[in-house]
């Protein structure tokens, strides 16, 4: 009888002396080490945190926890959620090695653990929500809110310390990007179900990621603010509000991730998440579609749903590679949007197949005719399409009657769809519509698994048949999701282009797309100014150029989508070799931690406008790209403020070449990116100085290239004690033009012609290739 009382006085004593127990030693504090600086402390008596980073302003105290559940709030701030345990020890993930600590609650007739990992070779700490008995009566009646709450943490401080970049919306949580200043009254942060990862960073780039680590489509973050602005208040962890049971030992986690520098620690965080769940670049690196151009047709190209006057699609679509390949452009897919399958309630699909309106021959005849493969988008299911055992199809789905849409939960289905588009040379199939596929069922609201069953037949079917996947239209938790899924393997990170729109900004959504191992994709662009008779009125392109420099620099999908006849043949080959393989950098252009600092302090801390960077990393050596387009001031701009870290001390230049040559490598040496818009952008190439015997040179590359010196062009650079060869890689045929700064003599241009298999080694002193 002795040990009951005493742990029910102990428990009363918590709710009417949390600060005498805290002053008792009621806290509990994990070790940082080396790798791990974070922090943090555990207050046993009320489960909560307080979490900094030393030298940082990075510090955050947790807010209550909560669990509904039987349709009952349980929480700590009232005492009904009850602490009946504690527990804590070491162990191990495929994260690292961690120090734990859980707490185990009675939440009405469910019990509910908490628990802290706290990784000793990792700078990260995982939040854990388990279910050992399951709970149901989980509902808060809010899709929007979270009906669990751990880790929560609170909005407090002042102005002016720490700062915020939120992904949201949809397109890979690109579409609706929030930043702004953390503290006590921050509001936009992206919230609920189209949420996503959160970043804070304080004004020395000293960064937290927080995420989703498990579970991603049953996860939200919910920003509960006060007052009618919804300020302040809190950030929530936990499962999507209108979940309304959750299965026994469900465990959901929750990752913040510490490092120094914006881009930095995303890429840390994606690559953790990648690594938990075994995604890889490698099917990335080697997709089909993001390696060479093709031809588009998606909303903002010439020919959506619009032909050619007078003809069908079937035609159109004969035509236009009829024109590019006569006037050389070598495409080597072609992508067909939602215009040519049957579509049934509220524009879903109905049958993912072709109307013989559009291709009366056949999606086969049409693949023959063209000869080239097939990228192929899709939307939401209608709730009457045919392949569903409700209207007198063959396979499992759900269909609602309150809804428009209808869920597939068949795998017999994914994988019989996908057998026959392999007979039509379907080799990237595009999802677009994620977010309203997800949002408009009750179903996949209010369930912890059907989202994730969704994401994964479809993935596993994909895989299974060779296909990639394109996710268009993807909430976070869609994008968080895809690191589960190989086969996902690009996405879209902006909105729908239009001849002129402003869709081109990517440099901050293209950063979560990388440290996930997907390519983002820029979609669609005119590569020509005026493009008569388009479906899109009197609307131009004014800045083409930018257009195919920004997809080119993705390292995504590059997709021009003109008119027969409409083509700038000389742009469009700027982005890629003589048989239409991409001449990308070694990875996606990302905007720079200070153009986010900027946009979220609105100090004069960054540039104001678009600073992005990039590099190709070939044999040890680094060249360096500077983007900067719609720059309101002038921005000075150096090797580590470009995110290029240690590099060999080199030049910056832009076309033309002199007079703008600038030393460029250290922290000191700085390029000035002038004011611009969009039409006169400047693109800077950095290329380091290399030390021969008798000489220095500086390989500048390809001068009619957006890329100049591009892995896929330059395999290998071998350098001599006096003398310098290049691997080079293209077409049978190609000509490859290769400049150089050399010693005293300047500029050295030398002109390759590549062999029946494709490759040339260049002879720098010999000026000649063999
Ligand atoms: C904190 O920063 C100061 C100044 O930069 C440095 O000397 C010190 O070693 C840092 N301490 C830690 C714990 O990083
Ligand atoms: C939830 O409901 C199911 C079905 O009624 C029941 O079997 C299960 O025990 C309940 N779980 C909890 C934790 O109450
Ligand atoms: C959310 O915020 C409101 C207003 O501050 C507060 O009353 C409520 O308790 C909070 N809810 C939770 C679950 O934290
Ligand atoms: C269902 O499958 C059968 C056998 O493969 C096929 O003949 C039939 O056309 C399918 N039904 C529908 C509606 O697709
Ligand atoms: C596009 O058409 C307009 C109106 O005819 C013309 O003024 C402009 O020069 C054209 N631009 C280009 C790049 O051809
Ligand atoms: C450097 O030395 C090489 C090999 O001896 C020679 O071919 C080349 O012309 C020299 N270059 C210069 C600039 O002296």
């Amino acid at each position: 009888m002795i040990l009951p009382l005493l742990l029910s006085l102990w428990s009363t004593m918590e709710h009417v002396f949390p600060l005498l127990l805290t002053w008792l030693g009621a806290v509990a504090a994990f070790s940082p080490t080396d790798t791990n600086p974070i922090n943090l402390v555990v207050n046993q008596a009320t489960g909560g945190f307080k979490l900094d980073v030393p030298n940082s302003s990075l510090n955050f105290n947790s807010a209550e926890i909560f669990f509904q559940v039987s349709g009952k709030l349980y929480r700590t701030a009232d005492g009904s959620l009850k602490k009946t345990n504690i527990d804590d020890g070491l162990g191990k993930d495929t994260l690292g090695k961690y120090q734990y600590k859980s707490i185990l609650w009675q939440a009405g007739g469910a019990r509910v653990e908490t628990y802290y990992r706290y990784y000793t070779d990792v700078p990260a700490v995982v939040f854990g929500q388990h279910f050992p008995d399951g709970a149901n009566g989980t509902s808060v009646g809010n899709p929007d809110h979270t009906c669990t709450g751990f880790p929560t943490i609170a909005l407090e401080g002042q102005a002016g310390l720490l700062a915020y970049l939120s992904f949201g919306g949809n397109m890979f949580g690109g579409a609706s990007i929030g930043a702004g200043e953390w503290y006590y009254q921050t509001t936009g942060i992206r919230s609920g179900i189209t949420g996503g990862p959160l970043v804070v960073f304080d004004r020395n780039l000293n960064t937290v990621v927080l995420s989703p680590f498990s579970e991603f489509m049953a996860a939200s973050v919910w920003h509960n603010g006060t007052g009618s602005g919804g300020y302040g208040g809190e950030v929530n962890y936990g499962i999507m509000g209108d979940v309304e049971n959750i299965p026994p030992n469900f465990d959901y986690q929750t990752i913040l991730y510490y490092d120094k520098g914006i881009n930095q620690a995303l890429h840390e965080w994606g690559g953790a998440l990648m690594r938990q769940y075994g995604k890889t670049r490698a099917r990335t690196e080697s997709d089909f579609s993001s390696n060479y151009i093709g031809y588009w047709t998606d909303n903002g190209a010439y020919y959506y749903y619009h032909t050619e006057s007078g003809k069908n699609y079937e035609d159109t679509m004969v035509d236009v590679m009829a024109y590019t390949k006569e006037a050389g452009i070598p495409y080597r897919y072609l992508q067909l949007d939602s215009w040519w399958y049957y579509k049934g309630v509220a524009g879903g699909v109905k049958t993912w197949d072709a109307r013989p309106d559009v291709f009366p021959s056949g999606l086969r005849a049409l693949y023959e005719k063209i000869g080239l493969p097939i990228v192929a988008h899709n939307r939401y299911w209608a709730k009457d399409t045919t392949y569903a055992k409700q209207n007198g199809g063959n396979y499992s789905f759900i269909v609602e009657k309150q809804s428009t849409l209808s869920i597939p939960i068949d795998m017999t289905f994914w994988d019989d769809l996908f057998t026959q588009s392999a007979e039509w040379g379907l080799i990237v199939y595009e999802q677009d519509w994620l977010d309203v596929e997800f949002k408009g069922l009750k179903a996949t609201l209010s369930s912890t698994s059907l989202g994730k069953q969704w994401l994964m037949q479809f993935g596993q079917a994909a895989s299974s048949h060779d296909l990639n996947i394109q996710y268009c239209m993807a909430n976070p938790r869609h994008a968080l999701q895809s690191v589960q899924i190989p086969a996902v393997t690009q996405a879209r990170v902006s909105g729908d282009y239009h001849p002129g729109n402003e869709q081109w900004r990517i440099g901050i959504g293209s950063i979560m797309a990388h440290a996930l191992g997907v390519r983002p994709f820029k979609d669609t662009f005119w590569s020509t100014t005026n493009q008569t008779g388009s479906p899109y009125g009197h609307a131009t392109e004014p800045y083409p150029r930018l257009q195919a420099a920004v997809a080119t620099l993705s390292a995504g999908p590059v997709g021009p989508s003109d008119m027969v006849k409409g083509a700038d043949v000389n742009l469009i080959m700027r982005s890629c070799n003589a048989e239409g393989l991409l001449l990308k950098p070694s990875r996606p252009a990302t905007a720079i931690d200070l153009q986010i600092a900027q946009k979220a302090f609105q100090l004069d801390m960054g540039p104001k406008g678009e600073v992005w960077t990039t590099y190709s990393d070939i044999a040890g050596l680094r060249f360096g790209i500077i983007l900067a387009a719609d720059l309101q001031a002038d921005w000075n701009i150096n090797a580590v403020t470009a995110g290029f870290g240690e590099m060999m001390l080199g030049m910056a230049f832009t076309w033309p070449l002199t007079p703008s040559m600038t030393p460029f490598g250290t922290a000191t040496e700085n390029l000035l990116l002038k004011q611009c818009g969009k039409d006169d952008f400047a693109v800077w190439y950095t290329s380091p100085f290399l030390t021969l015997q008798n000489q220095t040179a500086m390989i500048i590359g390809e001068t009619d290239k957006w890329v100049p010196v591009s892995p896929q062009r330059v395999k290998n650079i071998l350098m001599f004690d006096s003398n310098l060869e290049l691997s080079l890689a293209g077409a049978p045929g190609e000509t490859v033009t290769m400049s150089f700064m050399v010693g005293a003599k300047g500029l050295v241009e030398i002109k390759c012609v590549l062999n029946e298999a494709g490759t040339a080694t260049l002879n720098l002193n010999k000026e000649a290739c063999y």
